[in-house]
C-alpha cells in the first residue's frame, strides 16, 4: 500500500525532463508533471530525478518534495477527501466530521489511505467556501454544510458503488 508497488515509466520522466532542459531550477514543475501522471511521486521517480539532473541529488529532490505541501508523497485513493479545517469549518463542526469519515474508513490519524486504496483523507485550509461550512470536497464534488451523520451517508453510498457494502 506504498510507493513500491507502482511501476514507474521512465519514458514518459525523461520525456518531462526534457521539456524542461534536465534544469534543477524547474525542479517543482518537473515533479508537478510526475504527480499529473501519478497523482503522487513515487519514490523511484525521485530517485531517478535526482540522478538525471545535473547538480541535484535523490536526496535533494525529497527534501523539496516533502518541504511543499502540494506534493504527495504517498499514493491517492480514487476518492480524494478534504476536509476543510479553516476557522469557519473548524467552529462550524469539521473535526467531528473528520473523526467519522475516519472511523467509517479505519483511517487511523497520521495515515492517508483507506486499506482498500480506494479513499485517501487530507484536512485543507480554507476553501474559500466559508458561507458553506463545514465544507468537504470529494475529488472535485463539493458537500457544503456537512455532519457525521451525512459524510457517512456519502461514503456508504460511494461503497456501494464500488460494490461494497
Ligand atoms: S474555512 Fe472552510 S471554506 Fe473557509
Amino acid at each position: 500500500m506504498n510507493g513500491s508497488g507502482t511501476s514507474i515509466d521512465f519514458r514518459a520522466i525523461d520525456k518531462i525532463l526534457e521539456k524542461y532542459d534536465y534544469k534543477k531550477s524547474y525542479l517543482i514543475a518537473m515533479l508537478q508533471s510526475v504527480q499529473e501522471i501519478y497523482k503522487y511521486l513515487p519514490e523511484e521517480a525521485m530517485t531517478y530525478i535526482g540522478e538525471k539532473v545535473e547538480d541535484l541529488s535523490p536526496a535533494t529532490v525529497y527534501g523539496v518534495a516533502t518541504f511543499y505541501a502540494q506534493f504527495s508523497l504517498e499514493p491517492k485513493g480514487k476518492y480524494e477527501i478534504k476536509v476543510c479545517d479553516g476557522t469557519a469549518c473548524h467552529v462550524r463542526g469539521s473535526m467531528p466530521v473528520l473523526n467519522a469519515i475516519r472511523n467509517k474508513l479505519n483511517i487511523t490519524e497520521g495515515k492517508l489511505t483507506s486499506e482498500n486504496g480506494l479513499f485517501s483523507l487530507e484536512t485543507v485550509s480554507c476553501l474559500g467556501a466559508c458561507g458553506l461550512a463545514p465544507v468537504v470536497v470529494i475529488n472535485d464534488k463539493v458537500y457544503p454544510q456537512m455532519t457525521s451523520d451525512a459524510v457517512s451517508i456519502v461514503i456508504d453510498t460511494l461503497l456501494k458503488e464500488e460494490g461494497g457494502n
